[in-house]
């Protein structure tokens, strides 16, 4: 067994949780676990299952202050931002808990006399659910609340970084009502996750895989349950661009910048990641951006900043590859310095001890362009790329280009731009003068193309992640009728002209 602490990346010699990581016969173990309880849970009432989500919902709630703590100790989320992320849970479970009171099948007409036609959404099985650490709280709950409304069981594996919450969490479901067996919470390594998961998937023990993190883990995973013959539900990573119309209200365009470009260190799926301005204005939004960018207080995550530390070294070091994509071509902007903030590198305004933690410097880099390793490169930090474009057709094949579909921006007054925008733009997610993140619970989330498979969370239409469509057709006319071939068809005229 190996023993992992995880560390206030703020202060990186506090350790915030220590757990023992599991081997993958500890994962298969309790996925099996979770296989055999899962005909009892589903054997619940969906309502009665409703009611647990819903006690779920009220304890987070209850919970909140201390919840959002963890997250801002753990991985560093701004203390604002934590209340939201949990917040997100809460949102989750009261759209959920009435779901148990509906979870609606369909009456169909059938064809023929005396027959009728039904479909009913069952549940999955077992579901197998593995979370990054950037949303510790709110994307895991995105599966967690709707696998077990659904009647599915779930092993969690967590991100290590996060398993201090992961375990708070799963702790207020077990005293909301859920059985420990019917979510087993499996701290493991990557590799090991996924010897794991390659054993269970073998041995029929997990029907549905989730996963939010990385393209090239989400690949490697979606193999994996291919050869199983299942879709998982993949969140993988974006490149998220905003379009900035002439026409944009320039005080929302900096502030949205400032929020999806830095907030959460940019570590959100959500993130900006290039800022495309059209030429005419370029100049002008270039100018605010990097003085409002210059004058955002970065530090201590429980103080008023934009954002904190990011959420462990292996991030930092992610960065500052990032940084080496920087050509002589790009300029650079936005900080006192570039890379981890130091006393000897330091940022002016910054609140705290930078020597203390993993703070990184926000940093713009203009003259983005396709070809650009930034250009395509989710960069999973606190980086903004901008470039210039002349045509709205030019911006969209810029925002589209790289292949990455998650969410994505337009900032512009023009019925017509807007409409054409949402014609073209690839992602799966967009907004209309609102920035690249901050998507509500309810609405349907997940990506195209690198960004993920086509899976949706959120709202009504996570259901179908979940739960499988069974169709029934009841004859009781006491004799075989065939379909399409007992046609019942009325006279008509064919030759009939007015
Ligand atoms: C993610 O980064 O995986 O829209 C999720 C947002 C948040 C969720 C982001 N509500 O930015």
């Amino acid at each position: 067994m190996t023993t992992f602490e995880s560390r206030n990346p703020s202060r990186f010699t506090s350790v915030v949780t220590t757990v023992e990581l599991a081997d993958a016969p500890t994962f298969v173990a309790a996925c099996r676990n979770a296989h055999d309880a899962q005909p009892e849970w589903a054997s619940i009432p969906a309502p009665a299952r409703g009611r647990v989500i819903a006690q779920v919902g009220r304890l987070v709630e209850a919970n909140k202050d201390a919840l959002s703590r963890l997250v801002t100790e753990e991985i560093g989320k701004v203390f604002a931002e934590a209340l939201g992320e949990v917040q997100e849970v809460v949102d989750t479970c009261d759209f959920f808990l009435g779901e148990g009171r509906r979870l609606y099948g369909q009456t169909v007409p059938s064809e023929m006399r005396d027959k009728q036609l039904f479909t009913f959404r069952v549940p999955v099985g077992t579901a197998a659910i593995v979370t990054a650490a950037n949303f510790p709280a709110a994307v895991p709950s995105w599966y967690l609340v709707p696998a077990l409304l659904s009647g599915n069981t779930v092993v969690w594996k967590p991100a290590e970084h996060a398993a201090g919450i992961a375990l708070a969490m799963a702790e207020l479901f077990y005293a909301g009502g859920v059985p420990r067996d019917v979510l087993k919470v499996v701290v493991a390594d990557g590799p090991t996750t996924y010897d794991g998961l390659e054993t269970a998937l073998t041995k029929g023990l997990v029907q549905k895989l989730g996963f939010t993190g990385s393209t090239d883990v989400g690949r490697r995973l979606g193999e994996l349950a291919g050869r199983h013959l299942q879709s998982p539900c993949l969140e993988l990573g974006g490149k998220n661009p905003m379009v900035v119309m002439p026409d944009a209200q320039l005080d929302l365009v900096v502030e949205g910048a400032l929020f999806s470009g830095f907030g959460s260190a940019g570590q959100r799926c959500t993130s900006l990641g290039t800022m495309w301005v059209h030429r005419d204005i370029y100049d002008t939004v270039r100018d605010r951006f990097i003085a409002a960018t210059e004058k955002a207080i970065v530090g201590d995550p429980f103080a008023d900043v934009l954002f904190g530390p990011v959420i462990d070294e292996k991030y930092l070091i992610n960065h500052e590859k990032n940084l080496a994509m920087i050509t002589d071509r790009h300029r650079v902007g936005g900080s006192t310095g570039i890379g981890r903030i130091t006393a000897t590198n330091p940022r002016a305004g910054f609140i705290g001890d930078p020597d203390a933690g993993w703070f990184v410097h926000p940093t713009i880099v203009e003259n983005i362009a396709p070809g650009d390793a930034l250009y395509d490169t989710e960069t999973f930090g606190p980086l903004v790329g901008m470039g210039a474009f002349d045509t709205l057709d030019e911006a969209i094949e810029l925002a589209n280009g790289h292949g990455y579909g998650l969410s994505s921006a337009i900032y512009s007054n023009d019925p017509q731009t807007i409409w054409r925008f949402r014609e073209k733009i690839s992602a799966g997610m967009l907004s209309v003068n609102n920035t690249t993140s901050g998507a509500e619970a309810h609405l349907p989330f997940g990506g195209n193309g690198r960004s993920g498979n086509g899976s949706r969370q959120s709202g009504i239409w996570v259901l179908d992640q979940f739960t499988r469509w069974q169709s029934m057709n009841w004859d009781y006319s006491g004799s075989l009728q065939k379909a399409q071939m007992d046609l019942i068809e009325l006279p008509c005229d064919m030759d009939y002209r007015l």
